[in-house]
């Protein structure tokens, strides 16, 4: 894995990838990540575009946190990318299973400052955002990392279905 890593770095460096790369889809990430999804899909995130009206779809005031990254990446709502950044470069199997070569190119690691560029005071929220309780409320890792605890013994891919 590290050594295909290395080969390929040169040319993403060379390439300037860093930070604009492009989306994927969240159907992408399904495959791999079948837990993540699920929860993902069941939360507000999945239908931010949703609560939009006909014309407000087309409010770029709107759109700047129900949407962010359709315009550019044709990807609705609050998606996987939107947090985890572009996955053009680190969703292949052999850049994911090497944690720091998928964050060198592109893979970002959500942080509470990431999370109020929308949860701000501007948002309708009765309530200030409380980081804490807002991760419970997003929780799409514990299933995931339950899984790779049972699979540090099997070295091979996760099966792309369910
Ligand atoms: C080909 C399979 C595959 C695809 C597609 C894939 N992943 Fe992964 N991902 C993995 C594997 C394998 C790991 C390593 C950790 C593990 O064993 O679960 C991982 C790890 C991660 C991690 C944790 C990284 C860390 O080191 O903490 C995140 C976050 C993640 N993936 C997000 C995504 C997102 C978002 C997408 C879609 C854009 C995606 N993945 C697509 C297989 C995949
Ligand atoms: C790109 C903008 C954006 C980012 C970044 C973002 N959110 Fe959100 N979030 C939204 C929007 C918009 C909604 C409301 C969706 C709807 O109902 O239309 C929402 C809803 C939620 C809700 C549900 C609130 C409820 O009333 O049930 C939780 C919880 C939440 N976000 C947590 C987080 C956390 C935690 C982070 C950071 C890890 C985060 N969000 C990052 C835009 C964002
Ligand atoms: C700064 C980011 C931001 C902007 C800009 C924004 N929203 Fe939101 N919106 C949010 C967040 C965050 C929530 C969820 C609040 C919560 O429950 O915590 C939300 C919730 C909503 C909801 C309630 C959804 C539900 O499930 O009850 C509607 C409707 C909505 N927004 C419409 C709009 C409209 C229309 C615009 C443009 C005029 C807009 N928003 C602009 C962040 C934003
Ligand atoms: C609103 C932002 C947000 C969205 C949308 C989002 N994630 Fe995450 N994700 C996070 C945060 C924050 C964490 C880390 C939580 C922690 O460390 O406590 C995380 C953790 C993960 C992990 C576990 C990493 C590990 O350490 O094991 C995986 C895998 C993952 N996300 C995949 C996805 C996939 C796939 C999607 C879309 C189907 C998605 N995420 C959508 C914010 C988000």
């Amino acid at each position: 894995m590290r050594a295909l890593g290395f080969w390929l770095l040169p040319l993403l460096v060379v390439s300037g990838v860093a930070g604009a790369a492009d989306f994927v889809g969240p159907e992408s990430c399904k495959g791999c990540h079948p837990a993540a999804y699920t929860a993902w899909q069941q939360s507000k995130h999945a239908r931010a575009a949703d609560s939009l009206t006909e014309s407000q779809k087309k409010d770029a005031r709107c759109l700047s946190c129900h949407a962010p990254d359709q315009a550019q990446q044709n990807v609705a709502s609050v998606t996987c990318e939107t947090c985890h950044g572009g996955g053009q470069y680190y969703s292949p199997g052999y850049v994911m299973k090497d944690p720091e070569l998928s964050r060198l190119v592109g893979l970002v690691d959500p942080s509470e400052k990431m999370c109020r560029t929308c949860h701000d005071a501007s948002s309708p929220s009765l309530r200030p955002f409380n980081f804490v309780e807002s991760l419970k409320a997003i929780d799409h890792w514990s299933a995931e990392r339950a899984k790779k605890s049972t699979r540090a013994e099997a070295p091979s891919p996760p099966p792309a279905k369910k």
